[in-house]
């Protein structure tokens, strides 16, 4: 099979151009003016952006998690990441504590392989770290292309290690050529919070809020960031929503400490005030909370600076009932909110149609960036001859509104209902295959592939 991407803009991290691209096979052979070769398919681009598959490093499908299941599962979620441009994503494998990662990574597994539409990956998620654990790291690095390690400060007695755990963890992945990630809030002063909240009968979501003020966010991620800085372990912090964790990470940054930040697009375009709504409120329960407008002020700030490298979704969706587990305990509804589809469109017409980041900083955060850092570029996250053919061919003029009516996503709500963006994916490409075409899926169930990643590269 071949394609022939004809007259089109080709957008990267660090390119603009107008060229011609084609594709044999599963990856780019060629890329030019004018090519006149023979192509299988010919795709008309004039007027569209042509960017690199979006990669989204941080979601949670078919997620075992505060006593229920996040409702898009590894068919239906990867194949909504692919109609809002997202070609690869990164889930998470949560240990069970008292057993062992391949007894996740097994049990994830069951639920993933086969059923992906697009390509996906795995960070281990450590929750008790003994020393049987450390036996198994290096075999998720070298047997199993899982480089990446995530850690939860908070979410105490579920998930949640503390530093004793944490330190030597750090050592032995930076040992195995690994990374260590981080849910950097203080567990145990949220929990504080969320019983206090709780005996004076304040049981509404703002509380969920409230049970996780932006102290709780920076001081866990100024620790987590010293900690990493004493065993030299490449480290990234996830979902980072606030002014006071970004300064910590400045900060650490200038000493050339090796620590990424990530930030999700939740954190940029919505804030607090939606908790406000009553019940409402609980579509946004995610933890970290959304927070003020002046900390999106500073994220979008730290995306151009440099400091802020990744904009995810932390897609981790529930049906409006599974949220009503919460109605009369803020503690109970399920934390998490669906974003997979729409980040790539959503970042696009807030960031870079107004004017906050520019178009190689879109896809340098959606796309190249998550790929460098998390071991799969050059094979992702650009367009160069060789690369896996995951384009995205992206109508900057068109305007649509988002709606739980016309989404994809597995859940019974949006948490951008009504919002009007300008700029859509029209066809999407994923290794040398035309996945979706003007909303028209073309691929099957099981064409997404599991993408073992490399280790953590000093120049990245
Ligand atoms: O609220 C969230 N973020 N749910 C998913 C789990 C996590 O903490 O990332
Ligand atoms: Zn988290
Ligand atoms: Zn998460």
């Amino acid at each position: 099979m071949s394609i022939l991407i004809k007259n089109g803009r080709i957008v990267t991290a660090d390119a603009d151009y107008e060229a011609d691209v084609y594709i044999e096979g599963e990856t780019i052979a060629a890329i030019g003016k004018a090519l006149d070769y023979p192509a299988d398919t010919v795709l008309d681009a004039r007027g569209k952006l042509v960017i690199p598959g979006g990669i989204d490093p941080h979601v949670h499908l078919d997620m075992p998690f505060m006593g229920t299941f996040s409702s898009d599962n590894y068919e239906t979620g990867t194949l909504a990441a692919l109609h809002g441009g997202t070609t690869t994503v990164i889930d998470f494998v949560l240990q069970t504590q008292g057993k062992s990662l391949y007894d996740a990574l097994n049990a994830w597994r069951s639920r993933s392989d086969g059923n992906c539409y697009g390509d996906y990956s795995f960070h281990m998620a450590v929750t008790d770290y003994n020393s049987e654990t450390k036996k198994e790291i290096r075999k998720m690095v070298e047997d199993e292309g899982i480089t990446s390690f995530k850690t939860f400060m908070a979410y105490k007695g579920a998930l949640m290690i503390d530093d004793k755990q944490m330190v030597p963890l750090m050592e032995e992945v930076k040992k195995c050529g690994g990374m260590v990630t981080v849910h950097a809030t203080n567990g145990d002063m949220i929990d504080y919070l969320i019983g206090k909240h709780k005996s004076e009968g304040k049981l509404s979501p703002l509380y969920h809020y409230l049970s996780q003020p932006e102290i709780t966010e920076s001081e866990a991620t100024n620790r987590f960031a010293d900690l990493a800085y004493y065993t030299g372990v490449t480290s990234y912090v996830v979902h980072m929503t606030c002014e006071g964790a970004l300064n910590h990470v400045r900060r650490v940054q200038s000493r050339n400490q090796k620590v990424y930040a990530e930030t999700c697009i939740q954190y940029l375009i919505l804030d607090a005030s939606l908790y406000e709504k009553d019940f409402e409120g609980a579509k946004w329960v995610m933890s970290p909370p959304l927070r003020q407008k002046k900390d999106q002020e500073s994220l979008w700030a730290g995306i151009n600076q440099g400091c802020v490298q990744v904009v995810a979704t932390d897609h981790c969706p529930f049906m409006w009932e599974q949220k009503k587990m919460g109605e009369k305990d803020f503690s109970k509804i399920p934390n998490g909110h669906p974003a997979i589809e729409n980040r790539m469109e959503l970042l696009f017409s807030e960031g870079v149609n107004k004017g906050r980041i520019s178009l190689n900083k879109f896809v340098e955060v959606t796309s190249a960036n998550p790929a460098r850092i998390f071991g799969m570029f050059p094979r992702k996250g650009c367009i160069s001859v060789g690369s896996d053919a995951d384009i995205v061919i992206f109508d900057p003029d068109r305007e649509h509104t988002i709606s739980a009516a016309t989404h994809h996503m597995r859940v019974d709500y949006s948490a951008y209902e009504g919002w009007k963006l300008k700029g859509k994916c029209q066809t999407v490409l994923l290794r040398g295959k035309v996945a979706v075409d003007d909303g028209n899926v073309q691929i099957h169930k099981g064409y997404g592939q599991y993408i073992k990643r490399n280790k953590v590269s000093p120049i990245n």
